[in-house]
């Protein structure tokens, strides 16, 4: 492979190639469409991002999640919002608050591993809702690799707060890569990834009834973004929006377990 090719792969892997608009394109009516429907919420919607990154994308010169995520609360006009912001490293963090005005006001950033974060943000709802377990919200979780993936944690934190939605911009290569393994040892050999799930098992951990998935980005490693909730007025059964399908419909399996992507037609949102 050419230096070049896997400058760009390793790009790719890191979330900053040309996969990352189209990240956005799919992260801002998701959010949108999440924040209008608890507009007229007198509660506060809770928002969290555990791989928060600067703010921008270096290479391809697009806005980051922390910023699409503003753009999508100002569209909405929903005027309560507590949002938090993380990241691992510093730099990213100390950059990412320069962007403060664009974003809600009074976001929180954190620089520490995101499975502290969502400890730290589950006990701040605990102490800010008078009934912490109806509090609203979402969580994005942008993992590149395994290590970074707070599996655990936000395993947790979906089972105390059932309606805080998930969205997850899923590594779908590296889980395949897990299942094959095990696939090709017949499970009889204890190897380095004999205890990783499968892709199933995973969004299985997080809480949800009702999943949603949208076609893969990426050329190294592919990413589907999915999203997760409980909130039965959102599922409408056979019915799809924008690039996203229920996951348990012939194209939500066709993405989501044999990692083929499916033909577009732009069906609006339904709110
Ligand atoms: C792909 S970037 C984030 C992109 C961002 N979500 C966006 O869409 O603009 C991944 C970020 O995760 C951060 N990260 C990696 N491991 C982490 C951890 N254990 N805890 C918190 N942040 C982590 C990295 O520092 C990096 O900034």
């Amino acid at each position: 492979m050419s230096s070049k090719k896997r400058r760009e792969e390793d790009e790719e892997e890191q979330g900053q190639g040309s996969g990352t608009a189209r990240k956005q394109e799919g992260l801002y009516p998701l959010l949108l469409m999440i924040l209008r429907m608890t507009k007229n919420s007198p509660y506060p919607f809770w928002y969290g991002e555990t791989h928060a990154g600067c703010g921008r994308n270096r290479k391809v010169d697009c806005e980051g999640s922390p910023l699409t995520f503003g753009r999508a609360a100002r569209d909405s006009g929903k005027k309560e919002i507590n949002a938090a912001f993380c990241d691992i490293n510093p730099v990213a963090i100390e950059e990412l608050r320069k962007y403060a005005d664009v974003l809600p006001s009074d976001s929180l950033f954190f620089c520490q591993n995101n499975a502290d974060f969502l400890l730290e943000l589950t006990c701040r709802i605990r102490a800010k809702e008078p009934n912490p377990k109806f509090a609203w919200g979402a969580i994005f979780c942008d993992p590149q690799k395994y290590r970074d993936f707070p599996i655990k944690a936000l395993a947790e934190f979906m089972f105390e707060f059932r309606k805080i939605d998930l969205i997850l911009n899923l590594n779908a290569t590296l889980f395949q890569m897990f299942q094959g393994c095990k696939e090709s040892l017949n499970g009889n050999v204890p190897v380095k990834h004999m205890d990783k799930p499968t892709r199933r098992e995973l969004i299985a951990m997080f809480h949800k009834k009702y999943w949603l998935v949208r076609n893969l980005v990426g050329k190294g490693h592919r990413f589907t973004l999915c999203y997760g909730t409980n909130n039965d007025k959102f599922f409408h059964e056979g019915k799809h929006f924008l690039d996203f399908y229920d996951i348990n419909s012939v194209e939500g399996k066709m993405i989501f377990d044999a990692l083929h992507n499916v033909n577009p037609d732009q069906l609006e949102f339904p709110f």
